[in-house]
């Protein structure tokens, strides 16, 4: 018995280790070939959409985040407060409970819309899931707080948001916890979305992810967004950091309503190629965050160059929509340089639709922000989502979505 146990910790630890094997060096990456974005019989933009399009995101629905339901039949909203003098009186803020099915014991998602109180017409909003509740994005006292999810200070993460600059910037912005669609555990389902809502949504929990189910939040926070009358629904920007910014690439791939993209520091499963051995891997992801993706997706742990597909195609997917993708210098474990070639790679789709893509062949400088349809930029810094980066989203919205 003893022996056994000797024996199965011994091949645990081995296991482990060899799970922590992370490669840092450029030199060791390899050059693998990407797997093909357009076939030889895709030579137009109407080619593209026609066939290749919902081939490729067929693929990623089959392998990797899973199905992407339809809006459900009976979502309702409870206005919960309205502030007209939010953000030092700039803005207006509206708390909306949206239900996501018949009466008031269904699931909901709160949802805080920040609008500029300076503007005579509908307004472009950015929008994004946030980590800890709406509570921590801005120190708005007028935000209501969920008891679950404090006690997380109110606030606390208003560095990361900004919310009164970009009001000043002529733009609103909407957001709500991710944990209210599913908690980011791999227990989540049992309480969130996918298990609640599994009959009226005709899905079963494993069809499809937690990753998924967050995408999907943001197009309900979009359905909800088109019933606003001072929101201007035709320019809604999605963006997301980091595992968010993963559920934002995935919810502009499915839902064609979201105008721009912008996709932070989102790294393995996100924007970064899967197939280069830096930083974060395939293996690593699906054991330590083993919900994020649908079973399929584990077939790949040991040899994701063996996948159909790779991140690049899920930017093309965003074409011919605007797409940003933020990397930052101290990030390493995202693969900046990864991020950097698959948003490059995804360039021929863009160029059938006569959109400059990044303009460069190599990576730029920190801080030099490149390209016009697709932009790409290197941040100075640590994996987070700062001002000196929503300002570059803001240059970018402005220009490519006026
Ligand atoms: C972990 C994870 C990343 C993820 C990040 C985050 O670092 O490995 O894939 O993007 O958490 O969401 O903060």
């Amino acid at each position: 018995m003893k022996k056994i146990l000797l024996f199965s910790l011994v091949t645990l630890s081995l296991q482990l280790s060899a799970q922590e094997v992370f490669n840092y060096d450029e030199a060791k990456v390899g050059n693998l070939p990407l797997p093909v974005l357009l076939t030889p019989d895709v030579k137009t933009a109407a080619d593209w959409k026609r066939s290749r399009r919902p081939e490729i995101l067929q693929l990623f629905t089959t392998h990797m985040y899973g199905v992407y339901p339809g809006k459900p039949a009976h979502m309702h909203t409870l206005v919960q407060r309205i502030d007209s003098n939010a953000l030092g009186g700039t803005a207006i803020s509206k708390q909306v409970r949206l239900f996501l099915a018949k009466g008031d014991q269904a699931p909901f998602m709160d949802i805080l819309l920040y609008l500029p109180k300076k503007t005579s017409k509908p307004v472009p909003v950015f929008i994004g899931c946030n980590f800890l509740g709406n509570h921590t994005i801005s120190g708005d006292t007028n935000i209501l707080v969920k008891q679950v999810i404090n006690p997380v200070a109110l606030g606390f993460q208003e560095r990361r948001w900004e919310a009164a600059k970009i009001i000043e910037k002529g733009y609103g912005l909407a957001t709500f916890h991710y944990g209210d669609v599913e908690p980011d555990s791999s227990n989540g389902w049992k309480t969130g979305v996918r298990s609640r809502m599994q009959e009226e949504l005709k899905t079963a929990p494993e069809a499809w992810s937690a990753i998924g189910v967050w995408a999907w939040g943001l197009s309900r926070l979009m359905d909800h967004l088109e019933t606003e009358k001072n929101v201007d629904a035709k320019r809604v920007i999605i963006t997301g950091h980091s595992r968010l910014g993963k559920a934002a690439l995935w919810a502009a791939a499915n839902d064609t309503r979201f105008a721009a993209v912008v996709s932070n520091n989102s790294g393995e499963g996100g924007a970064a190629l899967s197939t280069r051995w830096f930083g974060e891997t395939t293996l690593r992801i699906n054991t330590r965050f083993p919900h994020w993706f649908i079973a399929a997706y584990k077939q790949y742990n040991e040899k994701p160059e063996t996948l159909p597909f790779d991140q690049h195609m899920l930017l093309a997917l965003i074409a011919p929509r605007p797409l940003y993708v933020a990397s930052a210098t101290e990030d390493l474990w995202t693969d900046p340089t990864g991020e950097f070639l698959a948003a490059k790679a995804a360039e021929p789709v863009y160029k059938l639709f006569k959109y400059e893509g990044l303009g460069v062949s190599a990576i730029p400088a920190p801080d030099h922000p490149v390209g016009k349809r697709i932009r790409y930029h290197l941040r100075t810094g640590k994996h987070d989502i700062l001002w000196y980066d929503w300002e570059q989203f803001i240059r970018f919205a402005k220009e490519e979505l006026p």
